[in-house]
């Protein structure tokens, strides 16, 4: 095996591929559908692939928001949860595992992991303040706007390259930040961000020695460090596969290290314990007392958040699972099987391989589409069209538009296939490399989008596209000729 004993058991014969270290138990039924079905599908969808029904999908690698595998010990503790108001023993418990495996005294229970975003944003963002951090997430920029304040990404020249090799992209640039602190000053700088495992430019984790280096320079400016740890067993994961000094520590010292630096850590419990909630947690009791007022108002009372008393038991039995290096090291093992295969059969794959999931790059795939025609939206409209896998747009469409109202261009224009933790198989996983494959040798016949429907904010979520020209059609037709009706 492996260091550490991890998923990659070295094969006899050479093979290299990721083993699953958990047994099935509980299955659920999956619908292939034949393309005519999945092209009424889309359409009904407004080409958005948020907006289709699961029973029109096979591979629903959307997100691992909410979908990662429970595991027994998590549904087995949901019988001992203890239905109260106030005062819920099942909320001590969650407590106790914070307190363990991030080392923060204080605990804000909410209902997920954007309600946290709401609360610290009243509480700490007046107009007019900036908020840097290496790259923002959708749902944390739109509340810090909300409340007037000005997202500022200093991440390094690395993080949006494509193809690249280099372990940290998720860094904050440390010059930048000495800039930004010396051009608005440390009064205008509520907290500085860090989003353990860098969502949106392809889940690429920050350093711990980064994260020292912004600590001190916070410190010596009196700045507050608040850490997103929506995807930190993740990162705390390539902490210790890609950084020196970590490769002997557990998992559990890394955690604690990370969440020791900022002064207050947020997350979103459908990603990192894999239920459904979210909290935040403090050991700066002035930090708590400033929060905790806007939970009873906006979430429910203190010791449950607007969450079920089941989902708390079974979140504090995943956070200890969080510190277990099989369970967190599952999802990017077969995310970085999948980039490595496509990498092989040149399809454009944002390297090195992160967390959450894989990600296709969508104007490297389809340079005939314009970034005004949203070149990842169709990207994640033809792969369904032809696979009836649904991953999620990560690029324009997910932006927003300017005063003007013209689009403003995302940096990057990204297909997310995400692995939610222990759902896929390996056959699974290579069904759905095959049909990238198949489409990328077929991508001129896939063009762009174009809106229909577009709400002001937020606007992938519910937003309907449809076809700058009838190129679903005539890919469906090109997915009958070679596939000869097969599914
Ligand atoms: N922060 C990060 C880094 C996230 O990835 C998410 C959600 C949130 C905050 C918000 O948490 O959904 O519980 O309110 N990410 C999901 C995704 C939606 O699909 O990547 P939430």
């Amino acid at each position: 095996m492996k260091e550490n004993g991890l998923q990659k058991v070295k094969f006899y014969s050479g093979t290299d591929i990721p083993v699953e270290l958990h047994k099935v138990r509980i299955v659920q039924k999956l619908h292939l559908k034949p393309v005519e079905e999945r092209l009424v599908a889309i359409e009904k969808g407004g080409y958005n692939t948020f907006l289709l029904n699961t029973k029109d999908i096979f591979l629903d690698m959307l997100t691992d928001s909410g979908t990662n595998a429970m595991s027994d010990n998590q549904l087995s503790s949901m019988m001992q949860a203890d239905d109260a108001y106030a005062g819920s023993q099942s909320f001590y418990r969650m407590e106790a595992a914070i307190q363990e495996v991030f080392g923060k005294q204080y605990l804000l229970p909410v209902h997920q992991g954007r309600a946290a975003e709401n609360i610290i944003s009243q509480v700490f963002i007046k107009k007019g303040d900036i908020i840097p951090m290496n790259y923002h997430f959708t749902t944390t920029k739109a509340h810090m706007e909300l409340n007037g304040g000005k997202v500022l990404e200093i991440f390094t020249d690395e993080a949006l390259k494509i193809k690249s090799n280099h372990p940290f992209k998720g860094n904050i640039d440390v010059n930048k930040l000495n800039d930004l602190i010396a051009e608005y000053g440390a009064d205008r700088i509520p907290f500085i961000r860090f989003e353990a495992s860098t969502n949106l430019i392809g889940g690429q984790p920050y350093s711990m020695e980064n994260m020292k280096e912004v600590k001190a320079i916070a410190d010596s400016h009196g700045i507050t460090i608040v850490l997103d740890a929506s995807l930190i067993g993740e990162n705390a994961w390539f902490i210790k596969q890609r950084e020196e000094a970590y490769k002997q520590s557990s998992i559990k010292d890394i955690l604690n290290e990370m969440c020791d630096m900022a002064d207050i850590v947020y997350f979103s419990s459908r990603k990192v314990s894999s239920t459904r909630g979210g909290g935040i947690c403090t050991s700066n009791y002035d930090l708590f007392l400033k929060m905790r007022d806007l939970v009873p108002l906006f979430e429910g009372f203190l010791t449950y958040g607007g969450m079920s008393v089941r989902e708390i038991e079974a979140m504090a039995v995943g956070f200890y699972e969080t510190t277990d290096e099989t369970i967190i090291s599952q999802s990017p093992a077969f995310v970085e099987y999948a980039v490595n295969e496509l990498d092989k059969l040149g399809v454009p794959v944002i390297t090195p391989a992160g967390a959450l999931g894989c990600h296709v790059d969508a104007m490297g795939f389809l340079p005939h589409v314009p970034q005004e025609e949203y070149p990842a939206g169709a990207l994640a409209a033809a792969l369904y069209i032809v696979s009836g896998c649904r991953g999620m747009e990560r690029g324009t469409i997910s932006s927003e538009r300017d005063e003007d109202g013209n689009d403003i261009l995302a940096d990057m224009e990204l297909l997310r296939l995400a692995f939610p933790r222990r759902v896929f198989t390996l056959s699974q996983t290579m069904f759905m490399i095959d049909r990238v494959k198949w489409l990328y040798d077929n991508r001129d016949l896939v063009g762009g989008l174009r809106f229909k429907e577009e709400p002001p904010v937020l606007r992938f979520f519910m937003g309907r596209l449809e076809p700058v020209s009838d190129w679903p059609q005539k890919l469906a037709d090109k997915f009958n000729a070679d596939f000869g009706g097969s599914l």
